[in-house]
């Protein structure tokens, strides 16, 4: 039986193939007001969201919708310029369907990037933390329904959702650069209200240490894909109860913003090394 969801990802895949002859091999999914690293690349195809079949646009304020394709040294590379979110009222196939058009792409390696709440110990606004595991409290799971046997097996593996040597290798580039960083858990929820303080003190029992809306559901994807998967997330705020301020999204795009160009010199070092 003919499957819609891979007759639409043939559909976006020959559509972005039809704009340029960049064959990736390392995709990138970048969250709220990380968008800029495109600026360290030489772009050599750039495709609003609007413009390719079966992909969404974006709401969120910060996420700004494109599909950009490029060289970075010898490295051909993809980059998704802002996600969607489950909040957002999208399906989790929706939300899926961006890191499976990659995978289709011909990416062997995905790289996410998200804005989260921290409540590690020793966390402040504006660290980074590099993600080694996660809990998934969304309520849902984006393979949820038929397996589709053409994208992978119906119960994979997480036992290494996050990739061994790139953890390894993201803790080097941070500690030569001499920025904060953490290693951890990151809890994912659906959203879109951010945690009550009672809500943030489970996570930390459950052994989390960074509490966000997004990423998990595309980890699920791109390990049912065999992708090779990174993922690490920019420490806005302090989560709920932390600390006496309130939360806000202008806290999280503004504490994004400052971070913007030591987050980029990251990635530039991160995919050169890969
Ligand atoms: N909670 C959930 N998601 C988030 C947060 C938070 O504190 N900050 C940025 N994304």
């Amino acid at each position: 039986m003919k499957n819609l969801v891979l007759d639409n990802l043939t559909e976006a895949v020959s559509f972005i193939r039809s704009q340029t002859s960049t064959k990736p091999q390392i995709g990138l999914i970048l969250g709220s007001g990380l968008g800029a690293f495109v600026d360290q690349i030489q772009v050599t195809c750039k495709i609003p969201y609007s413009a390719i079949p079966h992909f969404m646009s974006t709401t969120v304020e910060g996420h700004q919708g494109n599909l950009i394709l490029g060289q970075l040294g010898n490295k051909s590379i993809v980059i998704l310029q802002g996600r969607n979110h489950y909040y957002e009222g999208h399906s989790m196939e929706s939300v899926v369907f961006p890191t499976r058009t990659l995978a289709l792409l011909g990416i062997e390696t995905l790289i996410l990037t998200n804005s989260a709440g921290g409540f590690g110990d020793t966390m402040q606004a504006g660290d980074f933390m590099i993600i080694e595991d996660h809990i998934n409290l969304m309520g849902i799971n984006p393979l949820m329904g038929p397996n589709i046997k053409e994208l992978g097996p119906r119960f994979p593996d997480m036992t290494e959702a996050y990739d061994h040597s790139m953890i390894s290798a993201m803790e080097k580039i941070f500690q030569n650069m001499g920025t904060r960083y953490h290693k951890g858990i990151y809890c994912a929820v659906s959203g879109p209200t951010y945690e009550t303080p009672a809500e943030v003190r489970y996570l930390k029992l459950l052994g989390g240490k960074a509490v966000g809306m997004s990423t998990v559901p595309e980890v699920i994807a791109a390990n049912h894909l065999g992708l090779r998967v990174g993922a690490l997330s920019c420490i806005t705020n302090l989560a709920a109860g932390i600390s006496r301020q309130k939360l806000s999204h202008e806290e999280v795009t503004e504490t994004a913003k400052k971070v913007e160009q030591k987050f980029s010199n990251f990635m530039k070092t991160l995919i050169e090394t890969l």
